[in-house]
């Protein structure tokens, strides 16, 4: 069967600097596949190039056998990374999903009665139905990830392409998100996502590509993260733990504690509070006693 995806000898680069090199990859329908690499590694001008919005500098990228040189990609939803997302664009949740129509119903200045229908009935299934009417921005990042969920499958895509789904959200919503998208995948969507969680990756994703400026391995998590594969990945050594069948990444353990790193004491730090003061710290200035601020 022809694959829903497929890049052949794919390089690519912004200016002179080689962001992909000779990536061959493919997606047959119904497959879910992670992307995993370091920051940099080219992951996000991937999905760019899936989409059709970046062209190889060498090589092809074909969706359901048709080449994207000369046409837009055909159904595929999109989910880019919230980060990227300009959140002073005034538009209501409703608003976001009903603009994931627009290659159905093209740019009419109005959406008929059946649209909203249908875009209630997306964000019901993602459950926030109830935050139709609410501004985008004063939404948590696990609601806004469901909104811009909700916009690609309005479109009812093949193929469901998500940068960082499970990126800026706690640890349970990002669970959430991953179980999403396998009820989705289950119900028949193709999906590649980015992502920098090794190990949900490794939990919830049954298919994980190595990249880092080309493709280093990928299969099975079982069979692709290795000390030996993530290493080479992330350039930097890593360290796979298999326990009960669960797969736990983790970078080795460091060598040093912040006393090999950083003054002792750290300037702006007050003193312990329950060590006697020396003559010194005494007479330190005020705004160290002042307790350290939590940032963010
Ligand atoms: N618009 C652009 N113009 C020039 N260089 C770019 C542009 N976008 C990305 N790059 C560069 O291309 C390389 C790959 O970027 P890309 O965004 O694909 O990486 P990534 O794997 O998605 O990284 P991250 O995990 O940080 O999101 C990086 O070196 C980046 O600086
Ligand atoms: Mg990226």
């Amino acid at each position: 069967m022809e694959p829903l995806v497929e890049l052949r000898n794919v390089s690519f680069r912004y200016g002179t600097a080689p962001v992909l090199d000779d990536v061959s990859l493919h997606l047959h329908r119904g497959q879910f596949a992670a992307l995993v690499g370091p920051s940099g590694a080219g992951k996000t001008s991937l999905l760019k190039l899936v989409l059709g919005t970046l062209q190889p500098n060498q090589g092809d990228v074909a969706i359901d056998g048709k080449s994207l040189r000369n046409q837009p990609a055909p159904h595929v939803g999109y989910v880019p990374q919230l980060e990227t997302v300009d959140w002073n664009f005034p538009v209501t949740v409703e608003q976001v999903v009903l603009m994931g129509r627009v290659r159905r119903d093209g740019w009419l200045p109005w959406h008929s009665k059946a649209a909203k229908r249908e875009a209630h009935a997306v964000l019901e299934r993602l459950e926030i139905d109830h935050l139709a009417g609410r501004h985008i921005r004063n939404l948590s990042g696990g609601q806004q990830q469901r909104v811009f969920l909700a916009r690609a499958l309005i479109a009812q895509p093949e193929l469901l392409v998500l940068d960082e789904p499970t990126s800026g959200v706690d640890m349970r919503t990002a669970e959430n998100v991953l179980h999403l998208l396998a009820d989705l995948n289950r119900q028949g969507i193709t999906i590649l996502m980015t992502t920098h969680d090794l190990n949900s990756a490794a939990a919830h994703v049954p298919w994980v590509v190595c990249i880092n400026r080309r493709v280093i391995a990928e299969g099975a998590p079982e069979d692709v993260f290795t000390d030996a594969v993530l290493s080479e990945t992330y350039q930097g050594e890593m360290m796979v733990i298999r326990h009960d069948g669960m797969i736990i990444v983790h970078q080795k353990p460091h060598h040093h504690t912040h006393r090999d790193i950083l003054p002792d004491p750290v300037p702006g730090h007050p003193a312990p509070r329950t060590a006697a003061r020396s003559q010194e710290s005494a007479e330190a200035p005020v705004t160290t006693e002042v307790p350290h601020a939590v940032a963010g």
